[in-house]
């Protein structure tokens, strides 16, 4: 069968898709393509000049706009903010391995960007959702030990890693949940997780695991890593869909669906989770 490509996205003409992080890395390279595509995206990120910067001169229509998904404050103003109508949220904006820093609510910063953030903005969103959630995870999911007692790493010791490997876990069972929820309410909405096996990003330049990045056997570029965003995003793919590379230990190649780890199919951990994170995020979901 032939391997999917970005030159087999749909006509995306009046498809409005939300990028969180998407001023960089994988992130950048999905709105690319989904603007060729003809999608209407908006870029959801830290830094609106240099994002501005980055997508001048590309193809299709882009609106910048501020978010910080690690500051739950900016994730209200961004939700209360934007009105329109969406109908693809790609969950991509992540930081990994980061030293131990608390956001202005208290929260981990690495926990908060990859997790807390997305729980917050999607819960917020939903209502406006026409189409799908897709959610950025790793493969590095598979090695976590998350700690529903703990999910802000107060009574642990910090370890940039493994609190990269919990968050990672922790929206593989976001996803999990929502698809419940979704599929409970009757929605059409679906909820989908993609990874991008290993790509030469900016994710790891100032962890002790950048030398991944000089690997070429084991690692593929930004623009192959974020085919299986492109995929979950734009395929009839099921609800609860792992895409990921179909290369080996789904380290490269192109996309397809996978499956997650054990723990991220386990329903009951799922919903605990859910709830323990709208109490602690004050969330009302
Ligand atoms: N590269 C890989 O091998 C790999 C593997 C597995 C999973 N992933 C996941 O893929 C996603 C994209 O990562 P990448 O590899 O493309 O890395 P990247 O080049 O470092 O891009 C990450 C993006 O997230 C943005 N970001 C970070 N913190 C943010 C915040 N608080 N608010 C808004 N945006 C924020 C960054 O914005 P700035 O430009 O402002 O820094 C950047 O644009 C992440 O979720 C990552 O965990 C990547």
């Amino acid at each position: 069968m032939a391997k999917w490509t970005a030159d087999q996205l749909p006509n995306m003409a009046g498809v409005t898709v939300v990028i969180t992080g998407g001023g960089g890395g994988i992130g950048l390279v999905t709105a690319r393509e989904l603007a060729r595509a003809g999608a209407h995206v908006v870029l959801a990120v830290r830094d609106v000049d240099k994002t501005r910067r980055a997508v001048d001169g590309m193809r299709g229509e882009f609106d910048v706009r501020r978010l910080d998904v690690a500051d739950l404050d900016s994730v209200h103003a961004f939700a209360g903010s934007y009105t329109g109508d969406i109908d693809v949220l790609i969950n991509n904006a992540g930081v990994m391995d980061i030293p131990a820093a608390r956001t202005a609510q208290g929260l981990d910063v690495q926990t908060a960007t990859n997790y807390f953030g997305p729980f917050v903005l999607t819960n917020l969103l939903l209502p406006r959702l026409t189409d799908r959630v897709v959610t950025v995870s790793s493969q590095l999911h598979r090695f976590a030990k998350l700690d529903l007692d703990d999910l802000d790493w107060r009574s642990r010791k910090y370890n940039g890693l493994a609190v990269y490997e919990s968050s990672k876990l922790a929206v593989v069972l976001f996803s999990l949940e929502l698809q419940r929820r979704l599929t409970d309410s009757g929605s059409r909405v679906r909820s989908v997780v993609a990874h991008p096996g290993i790509a030469r990003t900016g994710l790891v330049t100032h962890s002790p695991l950048g030398f991944v990045n000089r690997l070429p056997f084991l690692v593929q570029d930004a623009e192959r890593g974020a085919l299986p965003l492109m995929y979950a995003a734009t395929q009839d793919v099921p609800g609860n869909a792992y895409v990921g590379p179909d290369g080996l230990f789904s380290f490269t190649g192109h996309p397809l669906i996978r499956k997650p780890g054990r723990a991220g199919l386990d329903l009951a951990v799922a919903g605990k989770l859910w709830q323990a994170t709208a109490a602690l995020t004050g969330t009302d979901a």
